[in-house]
């Protein structure tokens, strides 16, 4: 049986949990339910912080790892994960100013945006398992630098 590393698996789960929990508040509004909507949506964007939290404080202090798979592959990886990050940093400015516009209740924004973000945020759990999976599953991970020894050499 092969072992996966704890932190990105744990992360990976609450980017899925966010996105599960957006299609939930989704299907609450379709009905009308909008305290529930709110409540729910407010769960998908503390499933996203601390999905955020996870990641950076690896990212900092452990670091980030390298493709472990085949050379031939690392350039269809590389943009894979160049995309998946533009949809995540897309999808977090979108979610907030979403929030944004409900809590003040601008709401035709809100319905315009909604939508988009949500579909945005679909993507970017998809793209971020198919990284996952890329990452530790098909392959095993390569190097892991941490920012901090990077710049300070230990
Ligand atoms: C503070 C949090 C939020 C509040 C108070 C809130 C409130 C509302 C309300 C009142 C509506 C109905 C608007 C109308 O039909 O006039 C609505 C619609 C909607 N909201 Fe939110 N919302 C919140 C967060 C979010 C977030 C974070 C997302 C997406 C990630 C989202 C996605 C949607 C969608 C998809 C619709 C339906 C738009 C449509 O089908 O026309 N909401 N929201």
């Amino acid at each position: 049986m092969m072992s996966l590393p704890i932190l990105p698996t744990i992360s990976t789960t609450f980017i899925v949990l966010s996105a599960i929990t957006v299609a939930i508040g989704w299907y609450q509004i379709k009905q009308r339910r909008i305290e529930t909507h709110k409540k729910t949506m407010i769960t998908a964007a503390i499933f996203a912080l601390i999905f955020f939290l996870i990641y950076a404080s690896r990212t900092i202090f452990i670091g980030n790892t390298a493709f472990g798979g085949p050379d031939d592959l690392k350039i269809y990886y590389t943009v894979f994960l160049v995309f998946h990050i533009f949809l995540a940093t897309t999808g977090a400015v979108f979610g907030i100013v979403t929030l944004l516009t409900g809590f003040n209740n601008k709401l035709s924004k809100h319905r315009k945006l909604g939508p988009i973000t949500s579909i945005i945020w679909f993507f970017t759990a998809i793209t971020g398992v198919a990284v996952y999976l890329l990452l530790y599953v098909f392959y095993h991970g390569g190097e892991t630098t941490s920012v901090i020894k990077a710049i300070l050499g230990f």
